[in-house]
C-alpha cells in the first residue's frame, strides 16, 4: 500500500471521520485527434459548481449506506447513470490534506468506449444535478502536443482536494500514460 494511503476498513474505522468517494471511469479508444495522434483512453472528470475540476462523487455517511451504495447513489444524481459500484472498484483511502477528519476514497471502473458515450449522454440530460452540483463532464486529454497542448495545460487547471493525485496515480496504476511522459507533462504544466 502507498504511504498515506488508509486500507478501506481502517479508513472506515476512523472516529468522528466524514467520508467522500469518487470514481474513475475510463476505457480504451482507438480514435485520433487530428488523424495522426493516437487519445489512447478516454478517461471522464467533471467541471464541477466551484470551478474545481474533479470526479464524480460525493459525501457518503457510512451510517446510513455503505461507501459503494452511497458512490452509486451519486453517480446516479451527478451522471444519471446507473452503476452499481463493488469493492472491487476501490482503488485507495486517504485522509485528504484540506482536513484530517475528511476521508476521500478513491474507486475506478474501466467501461467499453460505447458505455462511456452513454454516460456523457445521460450526464448532460437527464442528470439532476447537471447545470448545478455539476456543470459539465470533461474527457482528459492524455497526449502532448508541441507548446504542452494536451496533458501539460490540462494539469495546470485547478482540481479540488487531493483529485490531481489520484489523477496521476491512477494514470500510471492503469498503465494509461508511460511515466516518462507524465513527469514531462507535470513539468511543462508547472512552466
Ligand atoms: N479527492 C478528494 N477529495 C475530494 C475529491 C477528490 N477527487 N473530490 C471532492 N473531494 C472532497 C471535497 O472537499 C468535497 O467538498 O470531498 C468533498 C465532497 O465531494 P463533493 O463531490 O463535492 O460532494 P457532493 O456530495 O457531490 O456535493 C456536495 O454540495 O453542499 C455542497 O459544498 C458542498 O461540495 C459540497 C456539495
Ligand atoms: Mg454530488
Ligand atoms: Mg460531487
Amino acid at each position: 500500500m502507498a504511504s498515506g494511503t488508509l486500507s478501506r476498513q481502517d479508513a472506515l474505522s476512523c472516529v468522528g471521520c466524514r467520508h467522500a468517494c469518487h470514481i474513475l471511469l475510463y476505457a480504451d479508444t482507438e480514435a485520433q485527434l487530428f488523424e495522426e495522434t493516437p487519445i489512447r483512453h478516454i478517461l471522464l472528470m467533471q467541471m464541477r459548481f466551484d470551478g474545481l475540476l474533479g470526479f464524480p462523487g460525493g459525501f457518503v455517511d457510512p451510517s446510513v449506506e455503505t461507501l459503494e451504495d452511497g458512490l452509486s447513489r451519486e453517480l446516479w444524481e451527478e451522471l444519471g447513470f446507473s452503476l452499481s459500484v463493488t469493492v472491487d472498484d476501490h482503488v485507495n483511502s486517504c485522509h485528504t490534506p484540506s482536513s484530517s477528519q475528511l476521508v476521500a476514497h478513491f474507486y475506478a471502473r474501466k467501461m467499453e468506449e460505447r458505455e462511456i458515450r452513454e454516460v456523457e449522454k445521460a450526464a448532460a440530460t437527464t442528470a439532476t444535478d447537471h447545470g448545478h452540483e455539476v456543470m459539465g463532464m470533461v474527457r482528459v486529454p492524455l497526449y502532448t502536443l508541441k507548446g504542452g497542448r494536451g496533458l501539460p495545460n490540462f494539469l495546470s487547471h485547478s482540481f479540488i482536494g487531493n483529485c490531481r493525485c489520484q489523477l496521476e496515480d491512477a494514470l500510471l496504476r492503469f498503465g494509461l500514460v508511460p511515466r516518462e511522459e507524465l513527469e514531462m507533462a507535470l513539468q511543462q504544466a508547472e512552466q
